[in-house]
């Protein structure tokens, strides 16, 4: 079943670049065509949303926080996501204007079924971004957009949070499209770029070897810090989460620009900082001060490893490990900067002995509040 891997989770790192690629078939085509007929949402309520509301936990919940972006980019719809077990308690203003984004691989996920009972109780329209048919959550939305990542039997999620990025980005760009925001012509245009991202994916697992080898010397180590801005941010969060899960070490994600406000007390002689890059090409000035918060905790002695894109020069004299991911457009880079994170905990994990199919207390579905 395994397919020759030694993990369940490699073979599913393994098959991300299938996965990507089926979440598109038929959805996108070369050409800059989107079609997401399947979201049985009619056009018209559509166009009346004025509030967007993520709810998810987990992985799902940080492809969530990517959403916000993407859907506040593309469609000027206001956004927000939030954690599916805070939810309900906070008694959150929803009405029929309101369209409730809940993403679960598992649909069974009981946090976020409370959730979307919650909103629709209240009148909102839910749509599922789901990875198993026929389950639960999808059973009880308004409309489902699957992604087609195949069976996840890791217990820690790798495929379905690329897919569910992917079917993030689908929806911020029907919304848009169906909308007519002033990104218009962006649509095309990134249609065709998310045509490639399958081969950008690939392009990154061939190059994974020396992030393995550092994995392995880090093995001893007991905290990693990992630090993005932007779609980055919450790529930090997931390779932090993809840590503590498997590899059982402190790892902690943080905002870079709130350092300062904090969390820089913490670099000492040799902590591994793992940071997340933005393009230098785009938002610029974001990559600017990236670049500096990576010389500030160089200084104070981390050991940084940084995940920039191709050509990008300018962090090369502060990088102690440099890991290139393919040039994309800035809200899509999360698709591309995830995978040497999720290698990186998984061989983290392996030479500390762990299992990493089963992680010791997880399960594969929470459906337990
Ligand atoms: C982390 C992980 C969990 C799940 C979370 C939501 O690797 O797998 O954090 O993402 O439990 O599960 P689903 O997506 O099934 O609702």
């Amino acid at each position: 079943e395994k397919a020759g891997y030694a993990s369940f989770m490699l073979k599913e790192i393994a098959e991300q670049p299938k996965a990507v690629a089926d979440t598109l078939l038929g959805r996108v085509d070369g050409s800059g065509t989107l079609s997401l007929d399947e979201v049985r949402i009619p056009a018209g309520v559509l166009r009346e949303v004025d509030k967007v509301v993520v709810v998810a936990c987990g992985t799902a919940y940080h492809a969530g926080l990517i959403a916000k972006y993407a859907i506040e980019h593309w469609t000027r719809i206001p956004c927000e996501v939030e954690l599916a077990s805070e939810f309900r308690y906070r008694d959150p203003i929803l009405d029929q204007q309101t369209l409730v984004v809940a993403i679960s691989q598992s649909g069974e996920t009981m946090d976020t079924l409370m959730a979307l009972r919650h909103a629709r109780e209240q009148g909102a329209r839910v749509l599922a971004i789901c990875n198993t048919n026929g389950s639960t959550i999808p059973r009880e939305s308004d409309a489902v957009l699957y992604t087609h990542a195949g069976p996840e039997v890791a217990v820690a999620s790798t495929k379905a949070f690329l897919t569910q990025l992917v079917a993030c980005y689908l929806v911020a760009l029907y919304l848009g499209q169906v909308r007519g925001t002033k990104y218009g012509d962006e649509i095309g245009d990134v249609v065709r770029d998310l045509s490639g991202i399958s081969g950008a994916v690939e392009r990154v697992l061939g190059t994974m070897d020396p992030v393995r080898e550092l994995a392995r010397s880090l093995a001893h180590k007991n905290t990693v810090l990992f630090l993005g801005r932007h779609v980055g941010h919450p790529v930090a969060l997931e390779g932090a989460l993809k840590l503590k899960e498997l590899a059982y070490m402190h790892a902690e994600g943080f905002a870079a620009g709130e350092l300062k406000h904090g969390p820089i007390a913490l670099i000492e002689e040799d902590l591994p900082v793992v940071v997340v890059v933005p393009s230098p090409r785009g938002r610029s000035i974001l990559h600017d001060k990236i670049v500096s918060n990576i010389q500030e905790i160089r200084a104070r002695g981390a050991r940084t490893i940084v995940i920039a894109e191709e050509g990008d020069e300018a962090v090369v004299p502060y990088a102690d490990h440099l890991v290139r991911v393919p040039a994309t457009p800035t809200l899509l880079q999360p698709l591309v900067a995830t995978v040497p994170l999720q290698v990186f905990a998984c061989e983290l994990a392996t030479a500390r002995g762990n299992e990493v199919d089963q992680p010791r207390n997880l399960a594969k579905s929470v459906t337990v509040e």
